[in-house]
């Protein structure tokens, strides 16, 4: 976010914070459980949210040398993403086109990925080196069996892969900037390219994916469920929300931004006062916190509309100074809250929306964004409810 955008953001909080106000969304909105439950809902996801459009994957600090890769299973397709020795980010199917092994798993630096099964090798760019066996594929289309492409992109320090194959005659490289609208400038002024990765934590609970999403895009239950935790820092319900196409933008206040109300508001930095969320469609939570970078990233399970993998990543500046106990504390946290606080009421939560004895729930006007979120997975889907 540039000063400008700050600055305005700013003079919304404590007009909020003055006036006991918050952004509201045009209208409640009614949203059946069994977009948390049902079976069919989540493979009319996984086809249109997830294996139809970018999914981001991470800060391109997670790649950041010629042969660093990076392998996951995104909604049911295994992904193998690579920074070739040309520099450029390439995404594949991690499935040997012999008879379907991964050829690479989580994360690390390759000049070439051996197929674990019966060793056939594989450039960063790809193609397929050769077979192991000469006599028993003698004749076999070697070059016409790379591994499968998928589109991909490196942008504004993000990266992007959709995950389906290249369709015939399509650019192999992604366009997220339409998409993303003022959020790609937002990101741009973040210069996200700098910041290395600090840690990166996995669990699976037994949750729906767009809980773990919704989870982030309310300031409502802050002082409630994080009475202990963060509760203190922040001003609960009370937030700006900025929708940019499916993808949208919330800022909250911690309650240090007081301190600010002397100064003329040429002087003010709102920067270690607020808080921005940014919601990048479908899946990610990318939270630019007072001096690093927190992503989430919720994945739907396999089989199980209640179950899902989520994923935590730190990424913190290159110049600090700070220890790395400082960054720990960080993750703690961020787990301590989320993990131990949001995601076990969650677990109770979709129990009883798989228990049918309700219908709906219900998001208020003072949750724009949550509004927003589950308004763009209905546009995106095509669906009414
Ligand atoms: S499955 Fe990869 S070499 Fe056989
Ligand atoms: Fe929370």
């Amino acid at each position: 976010m540039n000063k400008q955008e700050q600055l305005a953001v700013g003079r919304r909080l404590l007009g909020h914070i003055d006036g006991r106000t918050t952004d509201l969304a045009d209208a409640i909105f009614h949203n059946r459980v069994s977009a948390y439950a049902s079976r069919e809902r989540a493979a009319l996801e996984r086809d249109r949210l997830f294996r139809s459009r970018p999914i981001f994957m991470g800060l391109s600090t997670r790649l950041p040398k010629p042969g660093d890769y990076l392998a996951e299973d995104v909604a049911g397709l295994p992904v193998l993403l690579v920074r070739g020795a040309d520099g450029t980010v390439r995404a594949f199917a991690n499935i040997c086109r012999h008879r379907g092994a991964p050829v690479a798993q989580g994360c690390g630096n390759a000049r070439a990925f051996v197929c674990p099964y019966h060793g056939w090798t594989y450039d960063t760019a790809g193609k397929l080196l050769g077979t192991t066996d000469k006599v028993g594929f003698a004749g076999f289309d070697v070059a016409g069996h790379g591994l499968v492409r998928l589109p991909a992109v490196e942008r504004h320090g993000l990266l992007f892969a959709r995950p389906s194959p290249l369709a015939e005659g399509e650019s192999a490289t992604l366009d997220v900037d339409g998409d993303l609208g003022l959020i790609a400038q937002d990101l741009a002024a973040l210069d996200l390219a700098t910041y290395p990765l600090h840690s990166v934590d996995r669990v699976t609970p037994r949750i729906n994916w767009k809980f773990a999403v919704d989870t982030f895009l309310e300031g409502y239950h802050i002082p409630h469920l994080h009475r202990k935790t963060i509760a203190p820092y922040f001003i609960g319900n009370v937030g700006t929300f900025d929708g940019a196409g499916l993808h949208g933008r919330m800022c909250v206040a911690r309650t240090s931004i007081d301190a600010l109300r002397p100064l003329p508001e040429g002087e003010r930095n709102f920067r270690p006062h607020v808080i921005s969320i940014y919601q990048l469609f479908p899946n990610t939570i990318v939270i630019w916190q007072v001096d690093h970078i927190e992503v989430w990233r919720a994945f739907p399970d396999r089989d199980d509309p209640g179950r899902c993998e989520v994923e935590l990543a730190i990424y913190k500046p290159h110049d600090t100074d700070k220890p790395d106990a400082y960054w720990e504390k960080n993750r703690d946290i961020a787990i301590r809250t989320v993990l131990e606080e949001d995601f076990p009421l969650g677990e109770r939560m979709q129990i009883g929306f798989e228990s049918g004895a309700v219908d709906e729930v219900v998001y208020g006007r003072n949750e724009p964004s949550l509004v927003h979120f589950h308004a763009s997975i209905r546009s995106a889907l095509g669906v009414a409810a």
